[in-house]
Protein backbone atom coordinates (compact mmCIF):
# COMPACT_ATOMS: atom_id res chain seq x y z
CA UNK A 1 0.00 0.00 0.00
CA UNK A 2 1.27 3.41 -0.93
CA UNK A 3 2.02 6.10 1.70
CA UNK A 4 2.88 9.88 1.56
CA UNK A 5 3.42 12.58 4.10
CA UNK A 6 0.89 14.70 4.76
CA UNK A 7 1.30 18.20 6.56
CA UNK A 8 -1.58 20.74 7.99
CA UNK A 9 0.32 23.84 8.15
CA UNK A 10 0.79 25.96 11.26
CA UNK A 11 -2.27 28.76 9.32
CA UNK A 12 -4.42 25.54 8.98
CA UNK A 13 -3.74 24.55 12.45
CA UNK A 14 -4.30 27.81 13.40
CA UNK A 15 -7.48 28.08 11.84
CA UNK A 16 -9.58 25.61 12.82
CA UNK A 17 -9.00 23.28 10.01
CA UNK A 18 -7.58 20.25 11.26
CA UNK A 19 -10.83 18.51 11.59
CA UNK A 20 -12.31 19.44 8.35
CA UNK A 21 -9.11 18.50 6.11
CA UNK A 22 -8.65 14.51 8.01
CA UNK A 23 -11.79 14.23 7.13
CA UNK A 24 -11.61 15.21 3.83
CA UNK A 25 -8.73 12.20 3.85
CA UNK A 26 -10.77 9.72 5.39
CA UNK A 27 -13.79 10.36 3.30
CA UNK A 28 -11.96 9.91 0.35
CA UNK A 29 -10.89 6.59 1.38
CA UNK A 30 -6.96 6.64 2.99
CA UNK A 31 -6.00 6.52 6.08
CA UNK A 32 -4.05 8.29 8.49
CA UNK A 33 -1.39 5.72 9.40
CA UNK A 34 0.70 8.06 11.79
CA UNK A 35 0.10 11.72 13.43
CA UNK A 36 1.47 14.16 15.56
CA UNK A 37 0.89 17.59 16.34
CA UNK A 38 3.67 19.83 17.26
CA UNK A 39 5.91 22.89 16.46
CA UNK A 40 8.60 21.64 13.69
CA UNK A 41 12.14 22.01 14.47
CA UNK A 42 14.07 24.53 11.96
CA UNK A 43 16.33 21.36 11.44
CA UNK A 44 13.45 19.75 10.35
CA UNK A 45 12.22 21.40 7.94
CA UNK A 46 15.31 22.47 6.04
CA UNK A 47 15.60 19.20 5.73
CA UNK A 48 11.53 18.31 4.41
CA UNK A 49 12.25 21.42 2.02
CA UNK A 50 16.02 20.97 1.40
CA UNK A 51 15.16 21.05 -2.68
CA UNK A 52 13.83 24.82 -2.36
CA UNK A 53 17.19 25.70 -0.08
CA UNK A 54 18.52 27.79 -3.17
CA UNK A 55 15.21 29.41 -3.58
CA UNK A 56 13.96 33.49 -3.16
CA UNK A 57 11.08 32.04 -0.71
CA UNK A 58 13.18 29.58 1.20
CA UNK A 59 13.92 31.32 4.32
CA UNK A 60 10.49 32.87 4.40
CA UNK A 61 9.13 29.01 3.76
CA UNK A 62 10.88 27.78 6.91
CA UNK A 63 9.71 30.70 9.31
CA UNK A 64 6.14 29.67 7.89
CA UNK A 65 5.92 26.04 8.40
CA UNK A 66 8.00 26.35 12.08
CA UNK A 67 5.79 29.32 12.97
CA UNK A 68 3.55 27.59 15.35
CA UNK A 69 1.95 24.00 15.57
CA UNK A 70 1.46 21.57 12.22
CA UNK A 71 -0.18 18.43 11.98
CA UNK A 72 2.59 15.66 10.41
CA UNK A 73 0.89 12.20 8.96
CA UNK A 74 1.33 9.55 7.23
CA UNK A 75 -1.76 8.84 5.29
CA UNK A 76 -2.21 5.46 3.14
CA UNK A 77 -4.33 3.73 0.04
CA UNK A 78 -3.78 2.98 -3.22
CA UNK A 79 -2.27 5.77 -5.11
CA UNK A 80 -2.27 8.13 -1.66
CA UNK A 81 0.99 10.56 -3.30
CA UNK A 82 -1.46 11.25 -6.65
CA UNK A 83 -4.92 11.13 -4.98
CA UNK A 84 -3.34 14.15 -2.35
CA UNK A 85 -1.61 16.04 -4.19
CA UNK A 86 -5.19 16.46 -5.95
CA UNK A 87 -6.60 16.87 -2.58
CA UNK A 88 -4.28 19.70 -1.75
CA UNK A 89 -4.82 21.55 -5.28
CA UNK A 90 -2.30 23.55 -6.95
CA UNK A 91 0.22 25.69 -5.48
CA UNK A 92 -0.80 28.64 -5.73
CA UNK A 93 -4.26 28.80 -4.62
CA UNK A 94 -5.03 31.14 -7.26
CA UNK A 95 -4.88 28.17 -9.39
CA UNK A 96 -6.35 25.64 -7.18
CA UNK A 97 -9.48 24.62 -8.08
CA UNK A 98 -12.91 24.68 -5.74
CA UNK A 99 -13.10 21.48 -4.58
CA UNK A 100 -9.73 21.05 -3.39
CA UNK A 101 -8.48 22.20 0.18
CA UNK A 102 -6.29 25.26 -1.27
CA UNK A 103 -9.38 26.05 -3.78
CA UNK A 104 -11.67 25.78 -0.90
CA UNK A 105 -9.59 27.47 2.40
CA UNK A 106 -6.65 29.71 0.73
CA UNK A 107 -5.37 32.60 -1.49
CA UNK A 108 -1.90 32.66 -1.29
CA UNK A 109 1.47 30.65 -1.78
CA UNK A 110 2.79 31.73 1.12
CA UNK A 111 -0.21 30.49 3.19
CA UNK A 112 -1.38 27.57 1.47
CA UNK A 113 -2.66 25.13 4.57
CA UNK A 114 -1.54 22.11 3.77
CA UNK A 115 1.16 19.93 2.10
CA UNK A 116 1.69 16.49 -0.10
CA UNK A 117 4.71 14.59 -1.35
CA UNK A 118 5.03 14.59 -4.69
CA UNK A 119 6.62 11.61 -5.59
CA UNK A 120 7.17 8.00 -4.43
CA UNK A 121 10.73 9.20 -3.30
CA UNK A 122 9.86 12.09 -1.87
CA UNK A 123 7.24 10.44 0.58
CA UNK A 124 9.70 7.72 1.22
CA UNK A 125 12.00 10.64 2.14
CA UNK A 126 9.74 13.22 4.13
CA UNK A 127 8.46 10.06 6.43
CA UNK A 128 11.74 9.20 7.29
CA UNK A 129 12.59 12.76 8.24
CA UNK A 130 9.41 12.94 10.69
CA UNK A 131 8.55 9.97 11.62
CA UNK A 132 9.87 6.11 13.66
CA UNK A 133 9.60 3.07 11.89
CA UNK A 134 8.13 2.29 15.04
CA UNK A 135 5.50 4.96 14.91
CA UNK A 136 3.41 4.30 12.09
CA UNK A 137 0.71 1.63 12.31
CA UNK A 138 -0.30 -1.18 10.37
CA UNK A 139 -4.21 -0.93 9.27
CA UNK A 140 -4.41 -4.51 8.28
CA UNK A 141 -3.63 -5.62 12.09
CA UNK A 142 -6.09 -2.52 13.06
CA UNK A 143 -8.85 -3.69 10.92
CA UNK A 144 -8.46 -7.70 12.31
CA UNK A 145 -8.97 -6.28 15.71
CA UNK A 146 -11.67 -3.80 15.46
CA UNK A 147 -13.92 -5.48 12.79
CA UNK A 148 -13.41 -9.21 13.39
CA UNK A 149 -13.33 -9.78 17.32
P1 LIG B 1 4.31 21.60 -0.70
O1 LIG B 1 5.70 21.06 -0.97
O2 LIG B 1 4.26 22.48 0.52
O3 LIG B 1 3.28 20.50 -0.70
O4 LIG B 1 3.88 22.54 -1.91
P2 LIG B 1 4.02 22.22 -3.44
O5 LIG B 1 4.70 20.92 -3.65
O6 LIG B 1 2.67 22.40 -4.03
O7 LIG B 1 4.94 23.42 -3.91
P3 LIG B 1 6.54 23.54 -3.84
O8 LIG B 1 6.99 24.05 -5.15
O9 LIG B 1 7.16 22.29 -3.31
O10 LIG B 1 6.73 24.71 -2.79
C1 LIG B 1 6.79 24.44 -1.41
C2 LIG B 1 6.10 25.52 -0.64
O11 LIG B 1 6.89 26.70 -0.66
C3 LIG B 1 6.04 27.82 -0.64
N1 LIG B 1 6.30 28.62 -1.85
N2 LIG B 1 6.36 29.91 -1.84
N3 LIG B 1 6.62 32.62 -2.61
C4 LIG B 1 6.74 31.67 -3.52
O12 LIG B 1 6.95 31.90 -4.69
C5 LIG B 1 6.61 30.29 -3.09
N4 LIG B 1 6.72 29.23 -3.89
C6 LIG B 1 6.52 28.17 -3.07
C7 LIG B 1 4.62 27.33 -0.60
O13 LIG B 1 4.18 27.25 0.77
C8 LIG B 1 4.75 25.96 -1.20
O14 LIG B 1 3.70 25.12 -0.81
MG1 LIG C 1 6.51 20.42 -2.72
Amino acid sequence: MEQTYIMIKPDGVQRGLIGEIISRIEKRGLKVTAMRLNVMSSESAKEHYKEHAEKPFFASLIEYVTSGPSVSMVVEGKNSIAIMRAVNGATNPVNALPGTIRGDFAIETGRNVVHASDSPESAKREISIHFKDTEIVSYSKIDEVCLYE
